[in-house]
């Protein structure tokens, strides 16, 4: 039986950590004591989790500013809170980025979660009530074409530095649990949207682009595939894989919700039309056709089927309902917004990017 009194969060102040977090508490039967490790990078606010810090800091909730890749800041997290399970969300998360400036997701990604299990290993020598749970991407799986989708037994086959430091890393965790014993469950998630999602991703980088009456920069031919999954619908299979997932396996989460981008898009910009009270294609003279993404992987698509039947596990919200709801977070988080572009962030997009 797994213990999961205390758990250890990495990278909890991100967007699919935070999350992550609030659902744990407000939605789960959870009554144990969770600690929200995270250095704190650009993609990182210890503010997106000010309302759970309220009502459960200092007593159920813990934020310890630390780096997964300095292995005294984890072997003391690990100690102190008497940590039986870790829950691996931190990791350097945008293949724009990786394509950038590869070296910190090789560190991050690799080093880090290499650090994390031995930190784990020797803190749990033995034990079977404990776990490591490794989250990661349906990109380790490579690109597909007009048909087919990725199954757990499909080989991995990473094309950008992101994808392939997280497909390292999950061969790092499954080797730790073969050769060492140590008690693993990892997921392979599509492309997620939702609330406090660093407006660097589609999804928000159009939104908050469409309100400032920005150009909408579409990569290539706009007709790159993802498949869109609502963060909630993410954490409650992470939630289910962590309970009642078998050790040593992984399952694939997805939103069976395929999207070609200039689609996605064009809806994007009427859902904001009729929030700004604008006629239905107001907003579509900014759609900009740009140079695309070196690399450019055409299309993802997930068979969950697994976590389905295993444990029952399905989407909650539909794709029109899941917008609805990021659409309205993203107009009325002003605060929020301006604060996490107003670091790092904007210096690196403006060189990159020119400001855009
Ligand atoms: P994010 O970039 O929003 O957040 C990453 C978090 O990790 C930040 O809070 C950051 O401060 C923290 N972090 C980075 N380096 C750290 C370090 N060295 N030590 C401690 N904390 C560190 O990322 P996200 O979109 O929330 O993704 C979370 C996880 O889910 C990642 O592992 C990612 O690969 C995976 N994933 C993401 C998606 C997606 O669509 N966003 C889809 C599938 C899987
Ligand atoms: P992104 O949100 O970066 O996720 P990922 O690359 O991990 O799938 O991109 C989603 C898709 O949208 C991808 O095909 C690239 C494309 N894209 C654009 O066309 N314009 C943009 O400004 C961004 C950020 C992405």
């Amino acid at each position: 039986m797994r213990k999961l009194e205390n758990i250890l969060v990495t990278g909890g102040a991100g967007f699919i950590g935070s999350n992550f977090i609030r659902y744990v508490f407000n939605n789960t039967d959870f009554k144990g004591k969770l600690i929200n490790f995270d250095k704190l990078t650009y993609a990182g606010n210890a503010e997106s989790l000010a309302d759970i810090d309220k009502a459960f800091g200092g007593s159920r909730y813990f934020f310890v500013h630390g780096d997964i890749c300095i292995k005294d800041d984890v072997d003391a997290a690990l100690k102190k809170y008497d940590i039986d399970t870790i829950i691996h969300f931190a990791a350097e998360s945008h293949v724009d980025r990786s394509i950038h400036g590869p070296a910190e997701f090789m560190n991050t990604n690799i080093m880090g979660t290499f650090n994390l299990l031995e930190s784990a290993r020797s803190a749990w020598s033995g034990r079977s009530d404990v776990l490591f749970h490794h989250v990661s991407t349906d990109e380790v799986y490579g690109s597909l074409g007009d048909t087919g989708y990725f199954f757990e037994t499909t080989p991995y086959n990473p094309r950008s530095p992101y994808s392939a430091s997280k497909a390292s890393s999950d061969h790092i965790v499954m080797a730790y649990n073969h050769t060492y014993g140590l008690p693993v469950t990892m997921t392979n998630c599509s492309n997620n949207y939702g609330p406090y999602q660093f407006p660097e991703k589609l999804i928000p980088v159009m939104i908050m682009n469409i309100k400032d009456g920005k150009k909408l920069p579409v990569y290539g031919d706009g007709k790159n595939i993802r498949d869109w999954l609502y963060v909630d619908d993410h954490n409650s299979a992470v939630w289910a894989v962590v309970n009642k997932g078998r050790n040593g396996e992984t399952y694939n989460i997805g939103g069976e919700n395929e999207w070609e981008n200039i689609k996605l898009v064009n809806v994007l910009c009427e859902k904001m039309a009729a929030r700004l009270g604008k006629e239905k294609d107001h907003f579509k003279s900014l759609i900009d056709y740009v140079k695309d993404r070196p690399g450019h992987d055409r299309r993802y698509a997930i068979n969950c089927d697994k976590l389905k039947k295993e444990l029952g596990w399905k989407q909650a919200f539909d794709f029109d309902r899941g917008l609805d709801l990021t659409i309205d977070w993203f107009l009325s988080n002003d605060q929020w917004i301006s604060r996490v572009r107003s670091g790092e962030y904007r210096k690196w997009i403006e060189k990159n990017y020119g400001g855009r």
